[in-house]
């Protein structure tokens, strides 16, 4: 059978149509418009500087989502966009503290200004490793666990009057286990997992989906103060993980697309594990 349009050099003379070709390359953008999984879906990313939130950002970006990016390192922040926008894609950079509440209202008022609506939140910042490490609890619920209430209750009225949404919080294998003496970390992450369920519940009604991340090891720069102490401290910690490998941030972006997806449209109130392994288990007895 002739196919419908032919292309090839003796055809395109007879039958070259610029309407027809045109309207072809454009439904054909359609199409790959309809594939990409957050076709102008505007989202917020936060701590969208580095590590897995960047990586959260760009892999938004490339499913055609308008992307902005939260962090308190402009530097950081500026160079995320510039990685979008190089791309093809839209990203805007706004500097705001998560554990501040004029800045979350900020942070939100810009992103409606800009593009009309919100229909993405990821609750990704965390404060520094020295604080981490050093079980700074002010910071460490301030940012990790306030931070995440504070954007999500700014952004649940805009989600509501836009008939819906997904909240996706990362919180960490320490919310689940106990691991290092990290006691204000685990805590505040373990109040992620339960702010997820709590906020989930009240806000199933709306259309809006509240999920969490649980990851375990990600190779990004909190590790680096780390490393410098024990340069082998990564591979020491991969032989706890059944996969045998830790985890990069493309891993955590993968299940941070989903859930802010419609293919995670009965999703809700849902603690993802995304760990290698870690918290099913590590144990090997000699039997
Ligand atoms: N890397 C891991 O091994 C790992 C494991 C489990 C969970 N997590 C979680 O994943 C998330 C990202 O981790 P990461 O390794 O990419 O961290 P990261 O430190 O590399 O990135 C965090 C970003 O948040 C920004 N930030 C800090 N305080 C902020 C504030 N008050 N407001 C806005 N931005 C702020 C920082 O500038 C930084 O760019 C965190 O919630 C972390 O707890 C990470």
């Amino acid at each position: 059978m002739k196919a419908k349009y032919d292309f090839s050099e003796g055809e395109r003379g007879k039958f070259y149509d610029a309407k027809a070709v045109f309207n072809i390359l454009n439904s054909h953008e359609e199409d790959i418009g309809q594939k990409m999984r957050l076709n102008n879906k505007i989202a917020i990313v936060t701590g969208a500087g580095r590590g897995i939130g960047k990586a959260v950002a760009l892999r938004f970006a490339e499913e055609g989502a308008k992307v902005v990016i939260d962090d308190l390192n402009d530097a950081n922040g500026a160079a995320t966009v510039s990685a979008i926008t190089d791309a093809g894609g839209e990203a805007q950079f706004v500097n705001a503290d998560v554990a501040d509440t004029t800045d979350v209202k900020r942070l939100i008022a810009k992103t409606v200004d800009a593009y009309g609506t919100i229909d993405i939140l990821v609750n990704n910042a965390i404060c520094s490793t020295a604080d981490v490490l050093n079980n700074n609890w002010e910071a460490n619920l301030a940012v990790a666990l306030q931070g995440t209430s504070h954007c999500s209750n700014a952004v649940v009225p805009v989600m509501q009057k836009g008939g819906g949404g997904s909240i996706v919080n990362i919180a960490s294998v320490n919310g689940l286990i106990g691991l290092q003496a990290i006691h204000a970390y685990s805590a505040a992450k373990g109040g992620v997992i339960a702010l997820t369920r709590s906020m989930a519940v009240a806000h199933g009604k709306d259309n809006i989906r509240i999920n969490c991340i649980c990851p375990g090891t990600i190779q990004t720069e909190v590790w680096e103060p780390m490393i410098e102490r024990n340069p082998q401290i990564l591979d020491e910690i991969t032989p706890w993980y059944p996969l045998g490998r830790i985890g990069q941030p493309i891993d955590i972006a993968n299940t941070a697309l989903f859930l802010a997806s419609d293919e995670a449209s009965f999703a809700t109130g849902a603690i993802f594990v995304i760990d290698g392994g870690l918290t099913a288990g590590n144990h090997q007895f000699p039997i």
